[in-house]
């Protein structure tokens, strides 16, 4: 029977993923490699340092800084895209996810956000959604970032709850790889063929209800 239902937060909960593209992109035009959103569905679900390996590595440049430079350059992401977050507010959830969240929420679900991002606690502080979610996991308190199962993990034992009474929804291949060894439902949202190992596949979520979750979770 299905207990908690797991959002991971860019790209499902609200559209960050468009805001880590832009400060990422700036970033790399600044290191002269190129990057576009074919290129950026990588990056997706993957934390921030590991990112950045991956565009260094796309432009071969991953032996040019050194640690403490990386460091630097990562930080420069991160106060681009904090900037580029300030313009959320309560109405940038994407399309149905509050509707949604209340309905979880009143038929007493327990919610949590299981994001790879230390930026998630100020994002739900914008959206106004603290009084949806029970549960944020802090992507510093875990091993292994997705596609590891241990951010879903840690939000299911915070729950006291089996991962098989778990539904977990992303956007991301490492997050619904994630989910999956987890041994949680995976719920996929999306158009590409990055969340075609999820077990039910949506293509926006302005498709996703209480009612359907469960139906397809087969609870
Ligand atoms: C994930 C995003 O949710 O969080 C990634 O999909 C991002 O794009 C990662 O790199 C880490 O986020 P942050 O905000 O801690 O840099
Ligand atoms: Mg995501």
């Amino acid at each position: 029977m299905i207990k908690a239902i797991i959002f991971d937060l860019d790209g499902v909960i609200t559209d960050t993923a468009e805001y880590h593209y832009l400060a990422w992109k700036a970033l790399a035009t600044e290191v002269g490699i190129d990057f576009d959103e074919t290129f950026n569905e990588n990056l997706k679900g993957v934390s921030r340092m590991e990112s950045l390996e991956l565009i260094l590595k796309h432009g071969n440049r991953q032996d040019d800084f050194t640690k403490q430079e990386k460091v630097t350059l990562a930080t420069k992401k991160n106060e681009q895209y904090k900037t580029l977050i300030k313009r959320i507010t309560p109405g940038h959830y994407l399309p149905g996810i509050k509707e949604l969240l209340m309905e979880i929420k009143e038929a007493g679900y327990k919610i949590g956000v299981a994001s790879a991002s230390f930026n998630a606690p100020t994002i739900i502080d914008r959206l106004a959604a603290n009084n949806y979610i029970d549960y944020i996991v802090d992507p510093g308190s875990v091993d292994h970032g997705k596609p590891a199962p241990d951010l879903f993990l840690n939000v299911a034992d915070h729950f006291s709850v089996r991962a098989e009474s778990c539904i977990g929804i992303e956007d991301a291949k490492a997050g619904i790889e994630a989910i999956n060894r987890a041994g949680m439902f995976s719920v996929g949202v999306g158009t590409g063929t990055a969340i075609k190992e999820a077990d039910l596949i949506v293509q926006s979520t302005s498709e996703l209800s209480l009612e359907r979750l469960l139906l397809a979770a087969g609870s």
